[in-house]
Order: structure tokens, then sequence, then C-alpha cells
């Protein structure tokens, strides 16, 4: 290896700054460079794996040979500091700031309400502005392709594409898709109310400044002359532990890959970087060829095209473009097969980052290009120091046969793929959890090829991704069937062959077995079809074409941009100027957020002395810890100490939540102990060397059916009853009964746990930065934990990107790990949990079983139910007691029921413990609720709808337990959404569409709402806040709320500056920390506005009567003049405002109780398209009526809307956790759990307040942050509907299991059919499946 003293400069550019790196390390990646060395922290760590989109930057090459700059978005996360070289670099910072200037795409993000938490903001902007770098007046479907890399799971992306959209020209607020209508016009949209004054402008369009792309920075020009130097030679950087060479030639390449024939050529490193990262793989030398010319570049011959291996996969779309484009449409099928899968293979980051030769080298089994390439013919060019060849991809290389693969020294130069003849055929087939950004779950490339004139086949290449190790060819079937004629019995025939040769053993990794072996016979029918269409096109009279019935099977569905409307009620002309409350005020961060200058914890900068953390985790689900050696992890370089269950000094199980394993586990991902050190990469170094034994302990309970089994409960069980149940279930028309299950779900908040512990010199204190929705409880913990009084522990938080209820309980136990490991080491630590602990550890939304028992007559009343729900609380009670009322409390829904009875009960299991979500439980419990209804209807013969309004409250009445309300927005928000979705005219159009086309089917729902506000318990609606009035006159707020992205500040600024009569401009919010106002309870249920806001409004309305005599004395006074004169006359200018809270009781030995202080009602009607083959879906338009009463801040309480439709809607249909048999999560990342991009939400998505009076809360206002979720489930009532259609045609029963999430394999495997009917299946006694369903 070469010596230190070899190690060259590594040269690059940051924000137009020259960086110089005299020891570049090839193993820090350019997120970790810009967070911890240039101390750039606008670029966020969502997933460390190129899955999120949160570390976007723009990275500017210039090409000597075109002479042009090439700017493309790359995730920085997986950009070895190395590659950089030459290169330059705009994060974030480098496209503005409040400091110096914000650029048009930050200021319009924030505008439009694109941030709520503000932690995907800073990608949002890089891909915005990188795409406008490249195309300053983009199209709308540009835009939507540039955020498909993008998670964000606070906002629902609308608000996001549209800032996007307002670079469009000629794209206005009018959505009415280039009608030449404008959706605004009273005529076109008939559900203007006529009694309301409704507005419909979130924002001012005037207000924004233009983008002018002179403006923009230049590519240094030291950097062009470094690219063009002719003397450029090949470079070496000298690591702690590896090597990176960068040769200029191809001589020099060879050269060095036969010197080091193990080394990986580096090239997006989209595949070598996941792999040393999360696979554990090390290598101490990498050669990183990128620039060499010989690996860049494409050339059309008359056979077809060559491209070189170091092209991305965006600029071989760009060269497919450019051919397709040029040449006749018969010689480009391969390439248009390869440019569909090309749009949705991951996101636009790791197209421009992955090559062409790295896709093909690594041979990926979920390949999306190389199954096409393959059934294309396409060739690799190979070079080594010995000679050239080629190898045909359609031979054994993707395979992987030892003998197939590259020799040693060689390297793939470019790849050939050849045009298609006259009569050959080539298309790529895939399906996917999501439609992009996403692994295949199946993916295929096919082609024939004819005699020609004749639809004989010549030749015919069926290759097909993850359905084993390796991309894998149908070798046998396609051979036997050369000759065949393009008929049904070869569609039989292939069918029933393919599944004899490709085997997916019951066992597989992956799962989903039976629908793999289903979608591989489905996507070859696909494929047949397709062929046949085209056949008719090449001669109609020879070869008839498909049923009209089955032409829409042929085509996925296209990718629209999205588009909406949001309607809500205009402020009263009549209201002084000044006072913002109703009006739709931009988030208190937004502009923070989308320039990177909001502040999370992880960005604070490093505390002196301060330490990593790393976690060690159980691997078993029960068992006896036998040894614990840490001793090898104590001597890795930069460790100060191991934390284990001796060090510490209190409890170590508070509330019986553990912190520190002892001498048993109960749950994989339970911590063992911590290891502290001076980086987190030698943390975590070291933590891989702790060692442990373990014995095993029986039983280790899973699922709920087990713990039901051995009665593995953790709480009592819940009852609600009403009426007689067992009389009425004797005079009915008919009773059924059936089972729901619904799956978990992870919170997935882009700002992973955060804490940062800071042990203090005196008397004990610590001080802990967390981003949490409970500070107390952090204190509480830690309190515990440490044996101090909470007087001595501060907890501060300032904001969190993103919570959802997975910040309440778990900040506390993490908070509790921290702050012993600061007390043991006396040094502060950080400790931010990577995304795959952090889903390890922290678990999620309680998976659920529902049974019901159901009596109805036949008109569809339900006379009397009887349900009972269990959920699975995972290992430690955290909050599954509460989650567990909440369920039996909330359950009704929007249904009176006379004869009612609800069970529940928190099964303890063997998984890590479940937690409070977004809904608290309703989102699970009420889709059973909706089961059971729809269930009714089919039963009658009546459309759910139907069945829904015979049932629904319809006048003020009690609830099951005894709580008097009135339903009237309810009827409103139901009335309103079937008539103004024009449900019942759609309903019918979906039949038609229905009748027309038998592999596709569309489905409605619409879905009512009575979600309850708050907490049982009354001291849990306290809040207090604490108001300074500083003597110039600027007002420091301080309340128990925490930010989490809902816009609580913003709101408490509002309802500030009305009731001291200021502009908002002269209230303050800095952070909440249980320092300034102590005891505050969580922020969750929805309660947040209500219970800050009368803390606030009650301190201001103290200060003000203070301040009432002075004011009266000088009226015309000034505010500023009036806080001084109160100093003068030694009047206090700080006041605690206080709020009893909602005075709410249960009582669960009497079943009654006013448990909740109000309601908040909606309606969704959601209407999908699926794909019966596939099992894919579509959502095409969603309309959501939200009682809203009357919105403080109609732009934030619509992306609360939005936001949890968007995430309920992930809940019902793509979000679905992977469980092994014995308790171990797969799903620790966005590359194995899909919460919704930017292409699944809505193609259009229409939203309406609804105005109502609520006057026990602030102004009349409804907490809205959790109730939009359930309405996601329309969504999944919407597939059943589409589904019971196919079901129907296909004459199959009509009640079939409704279980969510409604994954693409659900709905394929409910569409049964010859295709269904032909895989083997095998006895399920007779193997362990890969994963199992834990509810
Ligand atoms: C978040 C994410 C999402 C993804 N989604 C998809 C998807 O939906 N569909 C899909 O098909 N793929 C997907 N991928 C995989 C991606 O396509 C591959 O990782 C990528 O194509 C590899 O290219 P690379 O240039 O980054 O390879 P690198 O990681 O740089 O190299 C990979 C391997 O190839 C070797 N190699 C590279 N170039 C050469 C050469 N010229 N000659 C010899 N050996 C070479 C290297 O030695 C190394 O072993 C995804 C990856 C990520 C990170
Ligand atoms: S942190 Fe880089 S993509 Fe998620
Ligand atoms: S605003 Fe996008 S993740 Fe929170």
């Amino acid at each position: 290896m070469p010596s230190i003293s070899d190690s060259d400069e590594l040269i690059f550019f940051v924000n137009g700054r020259k960086v110089i790196e005299k020891k570049a390390d090839p193993e820090v990646n350019l997120l970790i460079y810009l967070r911890k060395i240039l101390r750039l922290t606008g670029t966020k760590y969502g997933c460390g794996s190129g899955g999120c989109g949160a570390c976007t930057v723009m990275v500017s090459r210039y090409d000597p040979k075109s002479k042009k700059i090439h700017h493309y978005p790359a995730t920085a996360c997986l950009v070895p500091i190395c590659s950089l070289h030459g290169a330059a670099v705009t994060t974030v910072e480098g496209v503005g700031s409040i400091k110096k200037r914000i650029h048009p795409v930050q200021e319009r993000l924030a505008k439009c309400h694109g941030t709520q938490c503000g932690f995907c903001s800073p990608g949002m902007v890089m891909s915005i502005y990188t795409l406008l770098r490249n195309h300053p007046e983009p199209t709308p479907d540009q835009i939507t392709e540039a955020l498909g890399g993008n998670l964000c799971r606070c906002t629902g992306y609308r608000p996001i594409v549209e800032s996007g959209k307002t670079f469009s020209p000629g794209a206005t607020v009018c959505q009415m898709k280039g009608s030449g209508k404008c959706c605004m016009d009273p005529d076109e949209r008939s559900f203007l109310s006529r009694e309301e004054k409704m507005c419909t402008k979130l924002y001012n369009e005037d207000e924004f400044q233009p983008l002018d792309p002179s403006q923009e920075p230049i590519f240094p020009p030291e950097l062009i002359r470094m690219a063009e130097d002719p003397h450029k030679r090949r470079l070496t950087f000298q690591g702690a532990r590896t090597v990176w060479f960068m040769p200029v030639t191809l001589k020099d390449l060879l050269e060095l890959k036969a010197g080091y024939p193990e080394a990986p050529l580096v090239m997006g490193n989209t595949t070598v970087g996941p792999s040393i990262k999360f696979k554990g793989e090390f290598h101490p030398i990498f050669i990183s060829p990128l620039g060499i010319p010989e690996l860049n570049f494409v050339e059309g011959t008359d056979n077809g095209a060559t491209v070189g291996a170091a092209y991305s996969l965006a600029q071989l779309k760009d060269a497919l473009d450019f051919l397709v484009s040029e040449q006749p449409k018969e010689k480009t099928k391969t390439y248009h097969a390869l440019l569909k899968h090309l749009r949705t293979l991951a996101g636009p980051q790791i197209r421009n980052m992955a090559t062409v030769g790295g896709h093909t080298v690594s041979r990926p089994n979920f390949s999306d290009l190389n199954p096409i390439l393959a059934a294309g013919n396409a060739t690799i060019n190979v070079m080594s120091k010995e000679g050239k060849r080629q190898i045909s991809l359609n031979g054994p290389f993707l395979e992987e046969l030892p003998e197939a693969n590259l020799k040693p020294g060689e390297v793939v130069v470019s790849v050939s793929i050849p045009y298609t003849t006259q009569w050959q055929f080539v298309a790529g087939l895939r399906l996917a959890q999501r439609q992009e950004n996403a692994f295949a779950i199946v993916n295929a490339g096919m082609s024939v090829e004819f005699e020609e004139g004749t639809d004989t086949i010549k030749g015919l290449q069926m290759f097909f991704g993850s359905v084993a190790p390796t991309v894998v060819s149908a070798k046998q079937t396609c051979k036997q069937l050369i000759g065949r004629q393009w008929d049904e019995q070869m569609l039989s025939d292939a069918c029933q062959w393919v599944l004899e040769e490709i085997r997916i053993p019951p066992e597989a990794e992956g799962g989903m077995v039976e629908y793999r072996r289903t979608l591989m016979v489905s996507l070859f029918f696909k494929f047949f079809l397709k062929v046949r269409r085209w056949l008719n096109k090449m001669d109609p009279q020879k070869f008839p074409d498909i049923p009209g019935k089955f032409v829409s099977a042929l085509d996925d569905f296209p990718i629209e941009t999205p588009q909406g409307i949001q309607m809500f009620q205009c402020v009263d002309p009549n209201q002084p100027q000044q006072d913002p409350v109703g009006h739709p005020v931009m988030h208190q961060s937004a502009i923070k957020h989308t320039t990177g200058e909001a502040i999370f914890v992880d960005d604070m900068p490093p505390v002196d002395q301060e330490l990593f953390l790393a976690v060690v985790t159980s691997t078993r689900a029960h068992a006896k810890i036998t040894s614990l050696d840490v001793s090898k992890a104590r001597a890795c370089p930069g460790v100060v100490d191991v934390i284990t269950a001796k060090d510490v000094p209190g409890e170590n199980n508070h509330r019986g939540e553990i912190f520190y394993a002892q001498s048993e586990v109960i749950c994989v991902g339970q911590i063992v102990c911590t290891v502290a050190a001076d980086t987190y990469a030698h943390a975590k170094e070291a933590a891989k060397q702790v060692k442990i034994a373990y014995d095993d302990i029986e039983p280790a309970i899973i699922t709920i059916e087990q713990a039901l089994e051995l009665n593995s409960f953790l709480s009592p069980e819940r009852k609600i009853e009403q009426g007689n149940v067992d009389y009425a279930f004797k005079h009915v028309d008919q009773v059924i009964e059936g089972e729901v299950h619904v799956e978990g779900q992870e919170h997935f908040y882009m700002e992973t746990q955060s804490i940062l512990a800071i042990p203090q010199t005196e008397d004990k204190e610590m001080v802990l930065h967390v981003g949490t929705q409970f500070p107390t409880h952090v204190q509480e913990y830690v309190s515990a934990a440490l044996k101090v009084p909470r007087s001595r522990i501060a907890c501060h938080m300032k904001r969190t990107g993103g919570a959802f209820g997975g910040k309440v309980t778990k900040p506390a136990l993490l908070g509790a790990v921290a702050a012993v490991a600061a007390n043991k080491t006396g040094r502060p630590i950080r400790f931010i949990l990577e995304r795959s602990n952090d889903m390890l550890i922290t678990a999620g939304r309680h998976p659920l079983l529902g049974k019901y028992k159901i009596g109805f007559m036949n008109n569809g009343e339900i006379k009397a139910a009887d349900v009972e729900y269990y959920v699975n609380g995972g290992c430690t009670p955290d909050e599954s007691e509460m989650v567990v009322e909440f369920i039996v409390l909330k359950s009704e829904n929007a249904y009176c029921i006379p004869n009612f009875r609800c069970r529940g009960r928190a099964c303890k299991t063997n998984l890590p413990s479940n937690t409070a979500f977004r809904g608290f439980g309703f989102p699970q419990a009420t889709v059973v609720v909706e089961a059971y209804v729809t269930a009714v209807a089919l039963k009658c013969n009546l459309l759910p709808e139907e069945v829904k309004e015979i049932n629904m409250y319809k006048r003020t009445s009690k609830t099951a337990y005894k709580q008097t309300f009135n339903p009237e927005p309810l009827r409103r928000c139901w009335k309103e959404c079937l008539e103004k979705s024009s449900f019942y005219s759609r309903k019918q159009a979906a039949e038609e569409f229905n009748k027309k086309n038998y592999w596709k089917k569309r489905g409605l729902a619409v879905t009512p709402m009575k979600f309850s506000i708050g907490i049982p318990t009354a001291s849990y609606n306290q809040a207090a806040a604490l108001v300074h009035i500083y003597l110039d006159g600027s007002v420091l707020l301080t309340h128990g709320g925490c930010e989490l992205g809902q816009g609580l500040y913003t709101k408490m600024i509002q309802v500030a500056s009305r009731e001291l009569n200021i502009p908002q401009s002269y209230v303050h919010l800095s952070e909440t920390s249980t320092v300034t106002v102590p005891n505050a309870l969580f922020t969750a249920g929805s309660l947040g506005t209500d219970v800050n806001g009368k803390a606030v409004q009650n301190a201001c309305q103290i200060l003000l009567e203070r301040l009432r005599p002075i004011i009266k004395k000088n009226p015309e006074g000034k505010w500023k003049e009036w806080v001084a004169k109160a100093f003068e006359e030694s009047i206090s200018l700080s006041a605690t405002g206080y709020f009893k809270g909602y005075q709410t009781n249960m009582d669960w030995e009497k079943e009654e109780g006013d448990a909740y202080p109000y309601y908040v009602y909606g309606a969704a009607c959601s209407e999908v398209e699926v794909d019966c083959l596939t099992g894919a879906h579509k959502l095409l338009r969603t309309d959501i009526f939200m009682d809203a009463a009357f919105s403080i801040n109609p732009a934030l309480d619509i992306g609360q809307i939005e936001g949890a439709f968007i995430q309920g809607m992930g809940l019902y249909t793509t979000e679905e956790l992977k469980y092994s048999p014995k308790g171990v999560l797969y799903s620790r990342g966005p590359d194995d759990y899909k919460i919704p991009t930017v292409t699944e939400i809505p193609e259009e998505f229409y939203i309406t307040l609804v105005h109502s009076r609520n006057p026990i809360a602030i102004y009349s206002s409804k907490g809205l942050g959790e109730a939009g979720m359930f309405l996601g489930s329309s969504v999944l009532f919407a597939i059943y509907d589409a589904v019971t259609a196919a079901r129907k045609e296909r004459g199959l029963s009509n009640t079939f299991p409704l279980n969510s999430p409604a994954t693409p394999e659900v709905i394929r495997m409910s569409c049964t059919d010859q295709f269904t009917d032909m895989i083997p299946r095998d006895d399920p006694s007779t193997y362990t499946p890969w994963s199992i369903h834990v509810s």
C-alpha cells in the first residue's frame, strides 16, 4: 500500500469556496464532511442510504469534451468526498440564506406552505434548485419527476409540488387541466358554497421574487482549468485505513485494476457505499475512474448504440431519449422499454449518480435494467491489460455463474444496446410497492422475434428480477416455445413451464412467495397481450387485435402531476388588519427551514469534550444474557467507555420501561449497552465488538394470536356496553361475523431520535436538548435514572423534524440512556439514532386484530354489534393501555348502534414496545367498523354508503359511553362530500368503466368520521404559558407545547398578537423547556393549540389588564410607550398564563363519562383504479370535507389534514413492516419500508374546511392534527370496492378478507383468476416463512 506521504490534495468547491483537503479519507462521505467538518448543517441526515433525499446537494462538473457544465442532484450520504476532486458542490446554504438573500426556490417553498417540520425542506430546495439550473422554465411533470427521490412525512407533497409549479410558465392557480375553463369560475366549480364566502388562496404569488437565472453563482474557473489540464495525472488519497486511486487514463485504470483486482471501481457508489455501510464490507483500496474519457461517451452505429460505462443512468436516459426521437420506432423498442424503467428506477439523485457500468456489473437481483438489456441482446464491452472481449448479457453473466464473471483485472468500458429488428418486440415489466423509488417486487425483461410476417416464434427470451438471488432466465421454457404460434395455448404452456422452471422456494428471502409466482405469469400475460396488440398493428388482416376489454391491461399507470384546490372560510372583512387570526400565515420557521438555518438537535455545534453514543441491541426476542463481554470494544480506537445496566445510578426500570437490559432481554432491539467514543464512526465500530451470549427463554411471543393463546396481556380488559346485545342478536334478520387485521406503522419522522445530554459541573445538574413531544417526561426519566431531583434536569426543545406520536415516550427512555452515559463519562453525549436503529428500537403504531359479530336487518339497519379488539403492545407498558381505552371509546365512529358491546385489551409480546401514533388507535380500530358496515352492505345488496347513511348519527345523541353530542357538522361534511364529489354519478361512471375493462377496475368509497379530541382525564388537558414583555416592546412567549412541524408556535404567535393587539413581528417564540414552563404535558392528541392557546391567551390578557390603566390614560400612545410607562410605574411585565384544562372524565366501572371535550367530524371520498394483474393501484381523486369550526390558520390546518391523510393512506396501502417469525424487524429503512412519495398522492386533491361552532375551544377552533389520518382509509375502501368489482365479474364471492395494508400483494391475490390458480402452493406446515404478520 502507498505510504501516507503519497497522499495528494483533494480539491473541490463548496458553495463557491475552495476546499483543499490534505488528508482526504476515502471512508468519509460528503454528508459527514459538510456537517461535521465544514459545519454546514443545512444538509440533513435522514437515512444514510440514498433513499430519502434529505441530504440532497447539487454537484456540478465541467466536461472538457463538450465544454459544458453538468449540474445534477446527489445524495451526499452516498458521495465519498474523494470522488469530488474537481467538482463544485452547492448546498442549501449556497443557494440562499436569511443573512444574505433568500433564493426564489426557498421563498416559494416556504410561502406555499411546503414546509412543516422543515427537516426535508433543504433537500426539497436542492432538488428544485438543481432542476431550475438545468431547466429554468420546467414543466409541471419535470417538477414532479425532480421530487421523486425526496421523502416528506409531514406535508403530503401537494404544497411542495405547487411551489415548484410556480416556476412553470403558464401554470396558474387554475387546476382544470388545460381545459380552457377556470376552476374558480362558479359555474365550473359547483361546490363553491353559496352561503359563505370561501377563499382558495393560501399565499400571494405577487409577493414572489422572480427567478433570474443570470444571478446564479458561476462555476469556479479554477475547476475548468483543472479539467482541461493536459498534464493530469493519477491522484492518490490515503485515509486512515484505505486508499483511493483516481486514474485519469484508461491505461492507468487497467494497470491499477491489474494490480488490485479485488478493489472495487467506485462509480456512483450506490452499491459499493450501501454494501460497506449495511453489509459490513471493507475495501482497503478503491479505484475511481469516473472522469476517464473512454468511459464517458455515447456512440450510435448502424446496429445500435454504445454507451460508456461511466455514463450515469440519467445520462443514459437522455441518450436514449435522443435516439428514440431520431430513429424509427421499430428500431428502438428496447430503448423504449429501458426508458420506461429509467423514469421510476430509484429517484433522480440515484439515477444521476449510478452508472451504466456499475449497474450492469453489480447485477442486483432486483435490477430494472439488466433484464431488459438481456432481452434486448445487449453486450458489455470489457477490457483488461490482456485485451478486450464482449460479454452477452443474455448469457450466464447475469446469473453470476463463477465462470461467467469478469476476470481479475477486467473493467467494463461500455455497454452496446442493439436496435431491434422489424419482427422483434421487447418490453420491460415491473411491479413495486410504490410506483417510483422502490425496488421491484418482481420485474422482467422479455423479447420475442417472429419469423418474418408470421406469429411463429423464432426467438423468445424472458428474464426475471427479484425471484431468485440473481436475475434469472426462463431459458428452457423459451427454447421449448420456439416454432410455436403466439396464441392462447402458447400462453398457457409458457405460464406452466415458467412456474416449473423458476421455482421460488416457500421460505424465500423477501417473502410474498405466492404473489411473486403469480406476478411472473401475470407479467408474462401482459407481455403476451402487448405482443398481440403489436402484431395486430404490424398486420391487422392477419393478426386479430386483443379484446377491447383487455386494452387497459397493457399500460402501467401514468405518473401525473398532482393538483388540487383548498377551500376555507375567508376572514371577516371587518377584522382589524393587524389581527392575524384566521389568516393563512406562513409557518414561523418556514424560511429558516428552506434555507437550512433552522437548527435541529444534531445541528447544534459540538460541545467541548463531547462524545458520540452507539447502541448495542439484543438480537433475541426473549433470552437470558449469559455473558456480556465488552473488553474488545473498550480497547477500540477512540472509545472512552462502555455503558451497561450496572452504570445506572438510580432506577434502571422506571414504570416498567427498562433503560439497559440487565440479565434478560425481552425483544429484539432492546438496548443492552452503549459505547461512548470520540466519533460516531469509532463508537459504531466498537459496538460491533461487544460480544453477548444468550440462552433463549420460552416462550417468545411475537403475534397477537400467540399472546391470546398464552393469555399474555399488558393491561386489563376495557369494555363499553349499551342496550341488550345478546337479546338484539336474536331479533335481527342476519348476523355476520368476521375478523380484520390492521398491521402496525413506523412513524418515519424524518429526523431520527436525537439527544444531546450535557452534564453540568455543579450540583449534578444535567442539560438535555431533545427532539421530543414531552420534555417533562424526559426530565422525569432522566431524574429517575440518575437519582437526582427533577429541578436539576433541564430539558430543552426547540423543534423536531416530525414526531407523529413517536416522540412522546421514547425520547424519555433514550434520554435516560444518554444521561447515564453522560453521567458516567462526565462528558457531553451526542446520541443520534441511525435510521435502522430508530426503526428497530422505537417501534410504532400498534398492530390490531378486530373480531366482530354484527346483527342487522335486511334494509341495512344495524341493530347489534359485539366487537373485540386486541393490540400488539410489545414488551413493556408504554401507552398501550391508553391506546386500548381510546380504541374502545372511539370505535363506534359515526354510527349509532343501539345494542353495542366493545371490548379491548393490549397483548404483551416480545416485540419492541409499540407507542403513540397519530390518531392513537382510532385509525386501526375504525377500519374494523367500516369493514363491518361494508360487509353488511354486501349482504343487503346495498352500497356501503347507503348503509353508512342509514346507521349514521343524525341528531343530538349520546355516545355508547353516554356523552351527549350534536352530529350536525358530521351530517354536513357527509352530505357535502357525497354531493360535491359527485359520488353517485362517478360511482356510475366507474361501473361503466369496469364493464369495459376486465383487468383494470375502478372503485370509490366515502368514509365518514367522528373523531374525539383530547384525553378523558382532566388533568392531562392543563397547560401553562409564560409571557415576558421587554422594554423595547418585544415580547418573548413560552409555553409548554412543542413545535413538531404542525405550526404550534406560529398559531401561538397569532394568538398573542391578537390578544395583545400588537403585530406578530413583536412576538418571539424561541423554545420550549422544562425551565420556563414546569410539568407541561405532552403535545399530542390534537390538543396543542387548544390548551396552549388558552394558556397564552390567559397570560396575554393578564398583561393587558395590567396595562389597561396606562392605555386608558394615553389611548393614542404606542405599545412601546405603554410598556415603558408600566415599567416606570413598577408594573410587572411578565405573566404566567394557565389553562386548567377541559373537564373530561371517564368512569370505567360505570362505562360512562364525558370523555372528550368535543369531536371533529369529516368525510372523504376517494377513487382508485386497480390493476388486477399486478395489484398496483392509482389514487385518482380525493375530496375531503373537514369540520374545522373556525380555523385559526387555514394554511396550517389544511397542511395537517393533507399530511395526515397521506400518512393514513400510507398506513392502509404501502407501508408494511416485515417481521421474521423470531421477532426480528426486517424493515429498517426507506429501502424496505415505503412511505408515500409524490407519485402516490391523489392526482386531484380537494380539501374543504367546513365551518361550524365550537365555543369551548380557543376562538371556536378545532384541533385538526390527527383527524385526517383515518380519512386515508377511504383509499383502502375504494380499493376494496374495485377488487369487489373484479371478483364479481370473475364469479367469486364478494366477501373476502379486508385487511390493512392493502398492498399490491393483497390486491393481486384477492383478484383471483387463472394465473393465481395455476401457481404452485405449499403446505404451510412444511416450511417456515421468511416473514409473518404480527396483528
Ligand atoms: C436508494 C437506491 C435505490 C435504488 N433503486 C433501484 C431501483 O429501483 N432499481 C434498480 O434497478 N436499481 C436500484 N438501485 C441500484 C442501483 O441501480 C445500483 O446501485 C447502481 O446502478 C450501481 O451503479 P454505481 O455506478 O453506483 O455502482 P458502484 O456502487 O460504483 O459500483 C458497483 C460495483 O460495480 C463495479 N463496477 C462499477 N463500474 C464498473 C466498471 N466499469 N467495470 C467493472 N466493474 C465496475 C464496482 O467494482 C462495484 O463492485 C438503487 C440504489 C439505491 C442506493
Ligand atoms: S440521508 Fe442521504 S438519502 Fe437519506
Ligand atoms: S416537512 Fe417534510 S418531513 Fe417534515
